[in-house]
């Protein structure tokens, strides 16, 4: 096991991934989030593993095992993610990868008590949710900063400004409105932009996606 750790492309490296929905609360029964399934963070925390990092694993709710020897923290809204992110690069961070699909709003207040019907229509007022990537990568001791971007349009254009506006070292950019990959699937596609290269990864399990882009990480970080 020991010999796990001192060999691979990311031998010793400590590698931070956040993964999973986030879910901003309404009340105490109810929610806001979104369909990701968690399979890519989890399982590219297996591949950096693989890779011989040691892995904090920051999961929204998902039903996914913890791949071993990752040390998983269990988060819910966006606000409780970005403070352990915070905590986890404050304890010593190479690599910060943020594949969670966080959501971008939470209701401004969260009711006391279940909300009751009342009348044809309602209105729940949202306020922005802080960029948990982007602050990461505005720490003066910022760790190798690795984003993704799910869009449904004009999806390089989009991870290209990503890139530039977050301060990201490399983005990972998949065009969700394809069934065949994305959110609920075993499979993934797509194409890994740094400053200066890029390269398309084609449909393939997200296991094998995951060790690409962990050889990637490993080949950028290390320059
Ligand atoms: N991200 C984050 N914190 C947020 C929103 C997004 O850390 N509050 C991260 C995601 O984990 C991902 C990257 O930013 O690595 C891009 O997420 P995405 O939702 O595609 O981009 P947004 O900046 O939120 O832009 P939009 O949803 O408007 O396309
Ligand atoms: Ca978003």
């Amino acid at each position: 096991c020991a010999e796990l750790f001192t060999t691979g492309s990311l031998a010793g490296k400590r590698v931070v991934i956040t993964a999973g929905p986030t879910r901003e609360a309404i009340d105490p029964v109810r929610y806001v989030s979104n369909h990701s399934s968690g399979k890519m963070g989890y399982a590219l925390a297996q591949a950096c593993i693989e890779a011989g990092a040691r892995v904090t694993l920051i999961s929204g709710p998902v039903h996914l095992p913890t791949p071993d020897r990752v040390h998983r923290l269990n988060v819910n809204s966006a606000l409780d993610m970005l403070a352990a992110s915070g905590k986890a690069v404050d304890a010593g961070c190479d690599v910060f990868i943020a594949t969670a699909a966080v959501a971008d709003y939470r209701p401004v207040s969260v009711a006391e008590h279940k909300i009751k019907k009342a009348g044809d229509a309602m209105t729940i007022e949202l306020v922005r949710n802080p960029d948990i990537v982007a602050t990461m990568a505005a720490r003066a001791d910022r760790p190798f900063v690795v984003g993704f971007a799910a869009e449904t349009q004009n999806v390089e254009a989009y991870a290209l400004s990503k890139l530039r506006d977050k301060k990201l070292d490399m983005i990972a950019c998949n065009d969700v409105s394809r069934q065949d990959i994305g959110f609920q699937s075993d499979d993934n596609a797509m194409v890994i932009f740094w400053n200066g290269g890029s390269r398309r990864l084609d449909k393939a399990p997200k296991t094998f996606i995951a060790r690409e882009l962990v050889s990637l990480i490993s080949q950028h970080f290390s320059q």
